[in-house]
């Protein structure tokens, strides 16, 4: 019991209370008790927090817009897992393939939710379509018919169809730029237009003329969703922000454009239904009608996720699909004895060729060379899960809830596992017999159970797109232009900044 302690301290006496031991272990359980119950945190199982956090903003003053670039630094004073306040939010952050493995991989389902952020939130009304969705019995039918799609646009028909249209709009893109005439152009529009129609005809079965005005407008709705979701994304780790007028601007014209996206996706579900033919599946739409003949995929597949998940395709898969193309032409402006070394050797192909991705096993410099594209610049630096459950990572306790993010950027950068890290050199994904080698800590698609669904599709489109222009084209910076940057831009992904190029006919 708790006796007191007489003290004689100069000319008063003082009383102190000193607890025996067994009181105190038992006030200590206590304390850890209902710290853990009022924060729902397993004390002093959590990884280390970095240090100097500031009181409201926490640790964002330090990590500047790229955290990825800072979670590298810090990781060589504080570990591969550590955990970060955001603002608000506290995060724990996977800097290493170890990590990486240790979590999202070994983890099983363990990590299979989205991160709880207002932007997500907002874009997918709750969690509708599949990459904002939590993990639950409706979320793995909704991506298992997705994986369906895309495994049915993987082979047959289906297959030469989308190969087709690639090469199509890859032609219209050096079409477009030979209009140019080596003169300095922003290519950045038309390289977007190029990976949106493809996408497009996987999704309503058709490839739109440019000049087509709902696909025009379409377009402009899916940049203005992808300018207002970098305002939007401060209330990621403010939410109480949310009262700001500017930003709750931001919020609505995403609200505003993605319901004008959703309309037009509306009107070819019912084109569709007008037209369906149960033995012919030309697109996304179709599967969907099938699907839904049946009671079983009806609970989960409705008019509404549709146009949700179609939505998703075509903001989230295009503008990484566009950017990592982007990177492309610019690094191979950068890289001029590359960009020669790749045309070298597509040259042995009649330019006259469409190129496919047939092509790929017989061209393993220029493989390489899009391997390398996607783990120099990689356009999803960080990547967001959330713990579906409590879960042991390492020595550590994740309650169920933590935020967990996965640094791409250092697992691709990382000199533990690639060497000479900052340079680019296609050659690391060769072997010693010239074949493509990927080694397994190559993760631009993410790792474990919610990986990319469209990564066949993406790596198949920048393939055929890059090897197609690089057939065509030799890209060089404009005359006395200033190095342009590389870091690059982060908004809902990164991409390179604005930059003018010269695309110089080769034949
Ligand atoms: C270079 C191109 C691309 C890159 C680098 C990329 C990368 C990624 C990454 C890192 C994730 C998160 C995975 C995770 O949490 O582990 C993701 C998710 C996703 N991607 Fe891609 N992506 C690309 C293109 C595409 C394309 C073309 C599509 C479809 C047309 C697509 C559809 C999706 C979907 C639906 C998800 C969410 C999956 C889920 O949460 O279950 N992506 N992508």
């Amino acid at each position: 019991m708790i006796q007191p302690k007489t003290v004689t301290a100069g000319i008063t006496e003082r009383v102190f209370l000193t607890p025996e031991p067994t009181s105190l272990v038992l006030i200590l359980a206590t304390l850890v008790l209902m710290l853990r119950y009022l924060t729902g945190r397993p004390l002093g199982k959590m990884p280390p927090v970095l240090p100097n956090a500031w009181p409201v903003l926490g640790h964002l003053p330090s990590l500047g817009l790229r955290a990825d670039l800072a979670f590298q630094k810090l990781g060589k004073k504080y570990g591969d897992i550590f955990q970060a306040q955001l603002g608000t939010r506290n995060v724990v952050v996977l800097n290493s393939y170890q990590a990486l493995k240790d979590g999202y991989i070994d983890g099983g389902d363990a990590y299979n939710d989205r991160p709880d952020f207002y932007s997500y939130q907002l874009f997918s009304d709750g969690g509708k379509g599949t990459a904002f969705a939590d993990d639950s019995p409706a979320f793995r039918k909704k991506r298992q018919f997705i994986m369906k799609v895309f495994h049915h646009f993987g082979g047959g028909k289906a297959h030469e169809q989308l190969d087709m249209n690639i090469g199509e709009e890859a032609r219209k893109l050096v079409t477009l730029s030979k209009s140019f005439n080596g003169k300095p152009f922003d290519i950045q529009p038309y390289v977007t237009v190029t990976t949106l129609n493809i996408i497009c005809s996987m999704v309503f079965g058709k490839l739109h003329d440019y000049d087509d005005e709902d696909f025009g407008r379409v377009m402009k709705n899916l940049d203005n969703v992808t300018k207002n979701m970098i305002n939007v994304g401060v209330l990621n780790v403010f939410p109480f922000l949310r009262h700001i007028p500017a930003i709750d601007t931001s919020g609505r014209e995403i609200l505003d454009n993605k319901r004008k996206i959703m309309s037009f996706v509306n009107q070819r579900i019912e084109e569709h239904r007008a037209t369906f033919d149960p033995d012919s599946t030309r697109d996304l739409v179709d599967a969907y009608l099938k699907e839904t003949q049946t009671s079983a995929g009806r609970s989960e597949l409705t008019d509404d996720e549709l146009a949700h998940i179609a939505v998703e395709l075509m903001v989230a898969g295009n503008d990484a699909s566009s950017y990592a193309l982007q990177w492309g032409i610019l690094i191979m402006a950068l890289h001029p004895e590359i960009q020669e070394k790749v045309q070298r050797e597509i040259d042995v192909i009649d330019p006259s060729t469409p190129v496919s991705i047939s092509l790929r096993q017989h061209l393993p410099y220029t493989h390489a060379t899009t391997l390398e594209i996607l783990r120099f610049r990689p356009v999803t630096p960080i990547n967001g899960r959330k713990t579906k459950r409590p879960v042991k990572l390492r020595n550590y306790e994740l309650p169920a809830d933590t935020i967990v993010l996965s640094n791409v950027y250092n697992i691709l950068h990382d000199p533990e596992s690639w060497s000479e890290p900052e340079t680019f050199n296609p050659d690391r994904f060769l072997d010693s017999d010239g074949h493509v080698f990927v080694p397994p800590q190559f993760k631009p698609f993410g790792a474990g159970r919610r990986t990319c669904t469209g990564q066949q599709v993406a790596k198949q489109m920048l393939f055929t797109i890059f090897t197609t222009l690089m057939q065509h084209f030799t890209f060089k910076l404009p005359e006395g232009a200033p190095e342009p940057d590389t870091e690059g831009t982060v908004g809902i992904m990164l991409g390179p900044k604005p930059f003018k190029i010269c695309a110089i006919p080769r034949h």
